[in-house]
């Protein structure tokens, strides 16, 4: 039986991001082997995937054909990729395991690691160019010092004693280092669906709205997760925030009050769905077959953020 909802919404196009993967990166076989060996191996094989999951769906959900977004969705996980290279490296979270195996610059090396970031980073915005330059541009700002690597900075800053900040200081890091990208993903995905002018602004505020609020409901499980998760299912060692004294939701509230905050803020993502899907079909003047089911899966991704055990 095929699942339904969001995970059928996965399932359905896991191969066919791979395969887009496969296609933007340089074999790595290619000369500098190593470098793009390190590259193959921090993306394959891959985590969950969400982020061009997401754009696939921002698409369809838009009214476009997500197949027309597959080479933007793997750049996006291209990108993302990068920023958990860097981040395990041993001058940020100092982690040793990542997507159930030693992490990029424990097999590489740090300097090949860094690289190969890099590299990831770099290609990103070549697959990116598939969806037009207004994608290219909210890559640009949700990955970037306004975006996920501005978070990462005050992710490290508050790193040490989680006593003495606020609960908006968390928010903020958490919108930054990874609501930023979540949100750049849909947004990508929205732009597929769109000409070279890129998708209206209604269209873009409704889902900036919702990706906002699902990249911070997404943020707080992850944080959740470091406290109840095991490695076999991480796949990255759990209680590594605590050792590290980062600043988390559970940090500063407790676990219960974290998850009741990321249900409550996925239960607002929802409530935007059928706002976005309404706006889509605004600008498409009507029926779109596309559109069928795009509000339940939009509100389907928004649970699975929550109630993920990975
Ligand atoms: C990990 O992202 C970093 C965060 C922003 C929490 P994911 O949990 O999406 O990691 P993968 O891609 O599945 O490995
Ligand atoms: C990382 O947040 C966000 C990124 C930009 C990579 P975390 O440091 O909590 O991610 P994990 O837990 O190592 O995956
Ligand atoms: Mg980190
Ligand atoms: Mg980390
Ligand atoms: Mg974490």
């Amino acid at each position: 039986m095929t699942a339904a909802g969001f995970p059928g919404f996965v399932a359905q196009w896991a191969e066919r991001v791979e395969d887009a993967l496969r296609a933007l990166l340089p074999p790595a076989s290619e000369a500098p082997t190593r470098l793009h060996e390190a590259m193959h191996y921090a993306l394959f094989p891959g985590g969950k995937r969400l982020r061009p999951m997401l754009a696939l769906l921002a698409c369809q959900a838009t009214g476009g054909d997500p197949a027309n977004a597959l080479r933007a969705a793997a750049a996006i996980e291209c990108l993302h990729t990068y920023s958990l290279v860097h981040d395990d490296l041993p001058c940020m979270d100092d982690d040793d395991l990542r997507r159930g195996r030693p992490t990029c610059h424990k097999v590489f090396g740090e300097a090949l690691a860094l690289l190969a970031g890099d590299g990831l980073l770099t290609v990103a915005f070549e697959g990116v160019a598939s969806a037009g330059a207004q994608a290219v541009v909210a890559l640009a700002r949700g990955a970037g010092s306004l975006g996920m690597v501005g978070g990462q900075v005050e992710d490290l800053a508050a790193e040490g004693d989680p006593s003495g900040h606020t609960l908006a200081r968390v928010q903020w890091i958490h919108d930054h280092k990874t609501g930023a990208l979540i949100t750049a993903s849909l947004l990508v995905g929205a732009h597929a669906a769109a000409g070279p002018e890129g998708a209206p602004l209604a269209v873009v505020d409704l889902l900036t709205r919702y990706g906002d609020l699902l990249g911070r409901a997404f943020q707080i499980a992850d944080d959740c997760l470091d406290l109840t998760g095991t490695a076999a299912e991480l796949g990255k060692n759990p209680l590594a925030d605590l050792a590290l004294g980062k600043l988390t939701w559970p940090a500063m509230v407790g676990l219960e009050a974290s998850r009741k905050a990321a249900r409550a803020m996925a239960d607002e993502a929802k409530a935007l769905a059928p706002r976005v899907v309404a706006a889509a079909r605004d600008w498409h003047g009507g029926d779109v077959r596309m559109l069928d089911g795009a509000t339940l899966l939009l509100q389907d991704a928004a649970t699975y953020a929550v109630e993920r055990r990975r």
